[in-house]
């Protein structure tokens, strides 16, 4: 592969499992976070990560401080200018997006790629914040990124067949398969999905079913990995919500409202496994 170095914007979640995984594959990564203790804790994260690979024997240990030594914080988005592409990963918040775009934009060499994990925003209006759209594009990451197979690449308006190429490049080396989505919200997993979690959600307000029900109605009753309601604390409400906003807001659909229990859980700091509580308790 012709990449060699990744620079990560934001190390919450899906930034460290990025992080995590690029190393893995040998690439040199670089994050940056919003502050020194974010960034401390997201190095930790990924260490932590990798530790529970060790205890369950799925990575020798001696392999665990060779990713680890791959992967550097930087206090700014101007240290990330040796990179060859960087994926934006901060929080589901279309302004600070912009912002990180705009930024990147005027820090780092014009060749220099700038993607987005964005689970709904249009790609298009990001790569508006710069001078370089045919070089911005969306390349989606699954949670957990290490293990998840998919990763959705969409390209916007402006965005070029070269650009589309490497992107592919990079996913295809992580050992992921690629589905391609044009620029429409939610592109394919997020416009299917977060219907169903925000119906559950609906379903629990009203008081049809306990959660414990419609998680097991819907792991036993479609094969469903995951609960709707544990995989929604999964995910992050707070992304859950940012998302389902977006779809509202760009469909003018009623059908994407978000649930008003979602918005209650939000506001409370509830948002799910990364902060103890969501609909359950971890
Ligand atoms: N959680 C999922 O299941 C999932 C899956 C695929 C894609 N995504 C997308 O990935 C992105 C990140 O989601 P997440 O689940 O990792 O969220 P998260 O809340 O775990 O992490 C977001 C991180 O962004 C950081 N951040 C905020 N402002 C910043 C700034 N100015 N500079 C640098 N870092 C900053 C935060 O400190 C935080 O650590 C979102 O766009 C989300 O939609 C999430």
């Amino acid at each position: 592969m012709t990449i060699s170095g990744l620079g990560i914007v934001g190390g919450g979640q899906m930034g460290q499992g990025i992080a995590q995984l690029a190393a893995g594959a040998g690439l040199e990564v670089r994050v940056v976070e919003a502050n020194r203790d974010l960034l401390q804790r997201a190095l930790e994260g990924v260490a932590k990560n990798l530790d529970k690979l060790v205890q369950r024997g799925r990575l020798p240990q001696e392999k665990k401080a060779e990713i680890l030594k791959r992967v550097k914080g930087a206090q700014g988005l101007e240290e990330l200018a040796g990179t060859e592409i960087i994926i934006e990963a901060v929080s589901e918040v279309e302004p600070l997006k912009l912002e990180i775009f705009r930024k990147l934009d005027s820090v780092v060499p014009p060749q220099t790629i700038l993607a987005s994990n964005t689970s709904s925003i249009p790609i298009t209006r990001l790569a508006s914040a710069t001078r370089r759209p045919e070089k911005v594009i969306g390349i989606h990451f699954m949670n957990p990124a290490p293990v998840m197979e998919l990763v959705e690449i969409v390209c916007g308006l402006k965005t070029s067949p070269e650009t589309f190429q490497k992107a592919q490049e990079l996913a295809k080396s992580l050992g992921k398969t690629v589905v391609e989505v044009k620029d429409y919200p939610g592109f394919i997993v997020n416009r299917l999905l977060m219907p169903m979690l925000n119906e559950a959600m609906y379903v629990l307000m009203e008081g049809t079913a306990t959660r414990e029900a419609i998680d097991k109605a819907m792991t036993l009753g479609t094969h469903q990995p995951m609960g709707p309601l544990a995989l929604a604390d999964f995910i992050g409400l707070d992304t859950c919500l940012s998302i389902l906003e977006t779809l509202h807001k760009e469909f003018g659909d009623a059908r994407y409202r978000p649930c008003p229990l979602l918005r209650r859980y939000v506001e409370a700091g509830w948002l799910g496994k990364k902060s103890g509580k969501g609909f359950y308790t971890y």
